[in-house]
C-alpha cells in the first residue's frame, strides 16, 4: 500500500489543491503508464500475500485494520478470552467442546488451530498442544455440501483452476504457500477428499474432509491425530471419530452451537464438567 498513500499524501499536499476541484479522472489520465504499473504490482502483490496468508492475521497483539478489500478488521486476541482459553486447554484436554452462540467465531476458532497443527506454524502465544512433526487430521461437518461452503472454505479458500487441474486460491486459513495438492471427492462437485500441506519440519501433513451424513463408516479408518468437527455431530459418528486419535492421544476439537437440546454429546461433556468441579471442590 506504500506507493498508493504515497501518492495520495502527494497529491493533497501539493501546492493549489483543491478536493472542490480535484478531478479524479483527469488526474488518472495523467498519470504515466510505467508509474500506473509500478503502483498496481506493489499493492496487488502485497494485496495477494494477505488475503493468501491469513494465519500471520488472525489473533494479533494489537488490532489490525482491515489490510486488504473485502478483508475483516483482525481484532486483538486479548478481546478473545474464550477462544485462547479453548486453545490453552488443548495442553492437558484430549476432547474439547467449544459451545457458543451464532457468528462468535467458532468456525475462525477451529479453523485457526487445524491450520497451525498442519502447518506446524504455531504463533508465539500458542499455549495449547504442539504438534513438531507432520500430522494427520480430519475436519467435517454435517453434510458434504455444508462441508464444502464452510469447513473446505474457511480452512483454503475458493476453488480455482491452476495449470488445468482444480486448486484452491489458498484464502482461507492455511496459507497458500503450504498447499501442497488435493484429491477430490467423487460425485460432490468442489469438495476435496485429502488436502497435502507443508509442515515446518520438512514433512508432509494431512487434511481429510468427512461429513456426517455419509454415516458412522467413512469415520472408521487409520489413526488421526487431531479430528474437527465443526457441527453437533451424532453420538455413533462422535464415538467412532473418538476411536481414531486413541493410539496417537489426539486432540478432538468440537466447535458449535447446540441446536439439538441436550444431545449425547453435549450431555457428555457437560457430565464431565460437574464430575470436575466436584473433585476440585
Ligand atoms: N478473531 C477474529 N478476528 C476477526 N474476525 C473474526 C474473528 N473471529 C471471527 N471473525 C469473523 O466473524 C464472523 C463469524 O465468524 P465464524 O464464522 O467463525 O463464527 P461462527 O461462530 O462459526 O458462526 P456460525 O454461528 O454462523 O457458525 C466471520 O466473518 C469471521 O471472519
Ligand atoms: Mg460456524
Amino acid at each position: 500500500m506504500k506507493p498508493l498513500t504515497d501518492l495520495a499524501q502527494a497529491i493533497i499536499t501539493a501546492p493549489g489543491f483543491d478536493p472542490a476541484r480535484f478531478d479524479a479522472e483527469q488526474f488518472a489520465n495523467a498519470l504515466d503508464a510505467g508509474l500506473i504499473d509500478e503502483l498496481y504490482a506493489t499493492t496487488e502483490g502485497e494485496i495477494l500475500a494477505r488475503r493468501t496468508n491469513r494465519l500471520e492475521l488472525f489473533f494479533p497483539d494489537e488490532t489490525i485494520p482491515s489490510p486488504a478489500p473485502g478483508m475483516p478488521i483482525f481484532y486483538a486476541r486479548h478481546l478473545y478470552p474464550r477462544h485462547l482459553e479453548f486453545f490453552r486447554a488443548g495442553a492437558t484436554h484430549i476432547e474439547r467442546l467449544f459451545q457458543a452462540g451464532n457468528r462468535v467465531g467458532k468456525t475462525v476458532a477451529g479453523s485457526y488451530e487445524c491450520a497451525c497443527h498442519a502447518t506446524g506454524r504455531y504463533p508465539h502465544w500458542w499455549a495449547g498442544r504442539q504438534f513438531p512433526w507432520a500430522n494427520h487430521g480430519w475436519a467435517a461437518g454435517d453434510t458434504n455440501e455444508t462441508t464444502r461452503d464452510i469447513i473446505q472454505k474457511e480452512l483454503f479458500g475458493e476453488v480455482t483452476w491452476e495449470a488445468g487441474r482444480k486448486a484452491f486460491d489458498g484464502t482461507g486459513m492455511i496459507p497458500k504457500d503450504a498447499i501442497i495438492s488435493a484429491t477430490w471427492k467423487r460425485g460432490v462437485d468442489g469438495l476435496a477428499d485429502v488436502v497435502k500441506v507443508k509442515h515446518v519440519s520438512g514433512g508432509t501433513s494431512t487434511i481429510g474432509l468427512k461429513s456426517y451424513d455419509q454415516g458412522r463408516r467413512v469415520f472408521q479408518g487409520t489413526a488421526k491425530h487431531w479430528i474437527w468437527l465443526d457441527e453437533e455431530p451424532p453420538a455413533d459418528v462422535y464415538g467412532e471419530a473418538l476411536i481414531r486419535l486413541m493410539t496417537t492421544k489426539g486432540l478432538m476439537l468440537i466447535t458449535f452451537t447446540p441446536l439439538l437440546g441436550l444431545s449425547d454429546v453435549v450431555l457428555s461433556f457437560l457430565e464431565a464438567e460437574s464430575a470436575a468441579r466436584e473433585t476440585n471442590r
